[in-house]
């Protein structure tokens, strides 16, 4: 069974079996006792409404919504990507939350490919921390996986600058950057591009590409973002290559050089009975930046 499978199996089961949350951070002080009203309000920041993702029940439900869709998504991206001109995937996931971007490294891999993955996830959300349990526990029956999380805001992290220990040759920003507060979006998401460049990227593996993959909303609150990673890897020096991509049909052309996918279908086929339960999310609907750093 691949990651996928194993990991919305093992949510969908503690989903069951959690029972009621009995003590519930819902701002209102009570469970509404649905996980689908509690998702709409934090996607769409329902005033009252919850806020984050702080319920361990919710953080299951979340899993089982979305890990095809967003899967699927990098999917579409990677494949856009000659892999095999690396050597590994070492791979920085921020804000990687329940890991689609992992699924989706491990469901590309042509089969029998045995490119070694290592991935290390930062979140800075300790109710991550069961499910990030059970992909460890997932990768330890694989050969060539690697798994490692550390429960630590991104920005603490990476403002010591210390050079980052391991060399990386992919970094991975999936739903992060909307996940930023409106108001301070595009001071964070600047700090955080300039510190990947200067921690991360200027120790990168050698005898590799450096790939970047922002996926997200496709949103006017989002899109701009791309461009400031583009304009300090210029500034910088570096030599790229960089598409973006999106799925959903646009009214008008931002005139943001972004390129519709001939397709916006999930990858997999999802059982049904999962299908209604937890409302998942099908169609892939993102605005996606691939750069690769030569
Ligand atoms: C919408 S979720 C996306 C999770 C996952 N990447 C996905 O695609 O399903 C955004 C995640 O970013 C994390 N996050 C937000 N700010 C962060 C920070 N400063 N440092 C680390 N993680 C952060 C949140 O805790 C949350 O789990």
């Amino acid at each position: 069974m691949s990651l996928l499978d194993t990991l919305t199996a093992y949510c969908a089961n503690q989903f069951f079996t959690y029972g009621d949350c009995l003590q519930c951070p819902h701002p209102s002080g009570r469970c509404s006792g649905s996980c689908l009203k509690c998702s709409e309000e934090v996607n769409f920041h329902r005033i009252g409404g919850r806020t984050d993702y702080d319920c361990q029940k919710f953080m299951y439900y979340y899993v089982c919504r979305y890990s095809w869709k967003y899967c699927s998504e990098i999917m579409y991206a990677l494949e856009q990507i000659d892999l095999s001109a690396y050597p590994v995937f070492n791979i920085l996931s921020i804000g990687c939350g329940g890991v689609p971007d992992l699924m989706a490294f491990e469901e590309t891999r042509p089969a029998r490919d045995t490119t070694e993955i290592f991935y290390k996830g930062y979140d800075i959300n300790p109710y991550w921390n069961p499910i990030h349990k059970a992909i460890k526990q997932y990768t330890l029956s694989t050969r060539d996986i690697t798994a490692e999380f550390i429960n630590r805001d991104i920005f603490d992290v990476l403002s010591d600058g210390k050079p980052a220990v391991r060399h990386y040759n992919v970094i991975v920003l999936e739903y992060l950057l909307s996940h930023f507060p409106p108001d301070n979006r595009m001071h964070l998401a600047s700090v955080l591009f300039s510190e990947l460049i200067e921690v991360v990227l200027s120790n990168r593996l050698s005898n590799s590409p450096f790939l970047f993959i922002i996926n997200d909303i496709d949103h006017y609150g989002v899109r701009p973002l791309f461009d400031i990673l583009l304009n300090k890897l210029n500034n910088e020096g570096y030599r790229f290559s960089y598409q973006k991509g999106h799925f959903k049909y646009r009214g008008s052309d931002y005139n943001d050089g972004s390129v519709q996918y001939f397709s916006d279908q999930n990858k997999f086929l999802i059982p049904d009975e999962i299908k209604d339960e937890f409302n998942c999310a099908i169609n892939c609907t993102s605005a996606q930046l691939i750069v690769e750093v030569q």
